[in-house]
């Protein structure tokens, strides 16, 4: 087997969820953390399709969702928003609009800061609670992270303003694509009232959890027009026998969703 430089394996620890100046990448940000494992490799190929997805129809807004809460929203919105900022020359903004439950700063090892609900309720111009993400392995000046700010039980309410609507607006008229990261549907409507805002919503199942009759409820209790792909998050490749089987049938499975999807993006 050949030996690594110590210089290397030092390098390659340090992506390990350690710091980069201030910030500390939770692990989980495998696009950034073990960027050769299967899973990063699965988010360059959902990256591909949204790529493709985005020049086909000329969408740069998305929201992130799920039928109900942990199936991985958060984790896949933050990974796939370092995924597209990876690629070409593109500026990418990572919103956190799950106003009752924001995890998305911790990810990127941040305490809570001024941020979206902060700026709807003009407390905060955009560009002071814009957060630039840097990392070795990003573009400088690629990634920006918004994250959900001060909000309180009153704050959801502001999803459905014009204030909302004018915020979107801006961060697609400064960034290249924008991804929303929202609460889960099937018990509350700020998913649905986003999804009604912006070019396209993607769905989040966890595998081997989310229920088809979740799934199926999830999908009839909002009016989305805007879906275009369903992501199927948890299938552990590495500990399955039937490997190959699981690997070709995940890959259908976004190939399916993500590259067909509806077709319904501001048509
Ligand atoms: N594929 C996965 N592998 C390992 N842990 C995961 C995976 N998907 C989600 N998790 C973990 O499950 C928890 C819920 O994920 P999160 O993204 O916060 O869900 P949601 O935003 O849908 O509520 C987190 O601790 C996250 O790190
Ligand atoms: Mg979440």
């Amino acid at each position: 087997m050949r030996r690594r430089s110590a210089s290397k394996r030092g390098e390659e620890s340090e992506m390990r969820g350690k710091s980069f100046g201030s910030a500390r990448f939770d692990e989980h940000l495998v696009v950034l953390t073990d960027p050769k494992s299967i899973a990063a490799e699965q988010y360059r190929v959902l990256r591909s399709r949204m790529e493709h997805l985005s020049q086909e129809k000329g969408a740069r807004t998305f929201i992130v969702t799920s039928p109900v809460v942990g199936e991985g929203k958060s984790m896949t919105t933050a990974n796939l928003a370092i995924s597209l900022s990876q690629s070409r020359d593109r500026r990418v903004a990572l919103v956190d609009c799950d106003l009752r439950r924001p995890t998305l700063h911790r990810l990127f090892g941040m305490r809570m800061r001024e941020g979206f609900i902060d700026v709807l309720e003009e407390r905060t111009p955009l560009e002071t609670a814009l957060v630039p993400i840097e990392h070795p392995l990003l573009p400088p000046g690629a990634l920006s992270f918004l994250p959900a700010g001060k909000a309180n039980a009153a704050s959801p309410e502001w999803l459905g303003s014009s204030k909302t609507d004018k915020l979107i607006t801006l961060l697609s008229e400064r960034f290249d694509l924008v991804l929303f990261d929202t609460p889960p549907i099937l018990p509350l409507a700020d998913a649905a009232v986003l999804g009604g805002k912006v070019d396209g919503a993607l769905l989040v199942l966890r595998a081997g959890r989310t229920s088809t009759e979740t799934l199926s409820l999830a999908m009839q209790s909002v009016d989305l027009q805007n879906w275009v792909g369903v992501i199927l998050n948890g299938v552990d490749f590495e500990r399955s026998s039937q490997y190959g089987g699981i690997y070709a049938t995940y890959q259908k499975t976004y190939s399916a969703h993500a590259i067909e999807g509806r077709g319904e993006i501001n048509d």
